[in-house]
């Protein structure tokens, strides 16, 4: 396939391009000439493509006229830009994959993406990153069924991100107020925490795709002895967590967990599974916008990451909840 990766410079964008590269053809996209000419540099068989950001429409065209197949999104788009980049693409044909966690850009980009998605054929996809996208909608798929309601709390012993995560985390913290903070507690090794209501967008996609009566994400960092970039995370390997739990009619819980380092390495492992999903759907296959545990099923993800040094899964467990 021929891949667009906007965002190419940053730090997931990186990793996304060293992992397609080897077995697609890459066109990298960001704003910046200078690290655009690096990225070349450094691998010269991925071709270069700037992005303006005041355009893009006139982006998504630019984009198409490559001949590119899908766009993988990587950039700290604001919705609006996200909703109409993917709107321009799946007009042109070209299947739109994004990373983000932000569910404010999720519903733009289904807002203004499904329709043209399902009318030319192609896939339009938000939340291929582990954190509040893929790896939240899997696990809850493995413990809900339609009408649970569902809590979905991240936790991490540090937090350590490169600019562009930190400004989509700021948004997502921004995006509702007051938020109350709750203690929660997390599987080894982590240890109770204090975690706050955040507007993860595979809250919205359970709620929206999945049929889940209710879902709720919540956030937490417990230690927060580290900050810094998050090369530094990655070589520590800083853990990062998701508990899944489940429950319908008050009477029983089910639960599910990962722990897991690098969710950078894992982004690009998530956007690759996609790519391959991508490539083996059946001619004629569903189109338009697609919560991504729909595009790849859990028991693919799993199967995809069980044996993944990134990530250890702990058991669904089940419990009575006392009436
Ligand atoms: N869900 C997850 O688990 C997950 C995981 C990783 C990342 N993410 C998301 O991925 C996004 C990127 O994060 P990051 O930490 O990799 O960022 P980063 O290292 O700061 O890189 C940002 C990249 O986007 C480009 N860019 C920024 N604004 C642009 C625009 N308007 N048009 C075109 N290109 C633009 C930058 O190019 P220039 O330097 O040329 O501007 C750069 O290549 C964030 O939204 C983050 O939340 C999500």
């Amino acid at each position: 396939m021929r891949i667009a990766v906007v965002g190419a410079t940053g730090h997931t964008g990186r990793m996304v391009v060293r992992l397609l590269r080897r077995s697609h053809a890459v066109v990298a996209c960001a704003r910046r000439r200078g690290p655009l000419e690096r990225l070349r540099a450094e691998a010269s068989d991925v071709q270069t493509l700037c992005l303006f950001e005041a355009t893009p429409d006139g982006a998504a065209e630019m984009i198409a006229s490559r001949r590119v197949d899908v766009v993988v999104q990587c950039a700290p788009l604001r919705a609006p830009l996200a909703a109409r980049l993917a709107r321009g693409c799946a007009a042109r044909g070209v299947h739109y994959l994004d990373v983000t966690a932000e569910a404010a850009v999720a519903s733009a980009v289904y807002e203004m993406a499904d329709v043209p998605g399902r009318q030319r054929g192609v896939i339009v996809s938000c939340g291929l990153g582990p954190v509040g996208g893929v790896l939240g909608t899997t696990l809850a798929s493995l413990v809900a069924g339609r009408g649970h309601a569902v809590e979905l709390t991240y936790v991490a012993t540090g937090f350590a991100t490169a600019a562009g995560s930190r400004s989509s985390a700021l948004r997502i913290l921004l995006a509702r107020r007051p938020c109350v903070p709750r203690r929660v507690d997390f599987p080894p090794p982590f240890w109770p925490g204090m975690a706050l209501r955040v507007p993860f967008a595979d809250a919205w996609l359970l709620e929206r795709f999945h049929g889940v009566a209710s879902a709720r994400t919540r956030a937490a960092v417990t230690g927060g002895s580290f900050t810094g970039e998050p090369e530094r995370a990655r070589d520590e390997r800083v853990p990062f967590g998701i508990v899944a739990r489940a429950h319908a009619h008050g009477t029983q819980t089910d639960e599910v967990a990962i722990t897991g380092t690098a969710p950078y390495d894992l982004t690009a492992q998530l956007v690759a599974l996609g790519i391959a999903c991508i490539v083996a759907r059946p001619q004629g296959a569903a189109a338009g916008f697609m919560a991504p545990s729909i595009l790849m099923s859990p028991a693919r993800v799993v199967d995809h990451l069980a044996d993944s040094p990134l990530l250890r899964w702990f058991r669904a467990t089940s419990s009575a909840v006392a009436a």
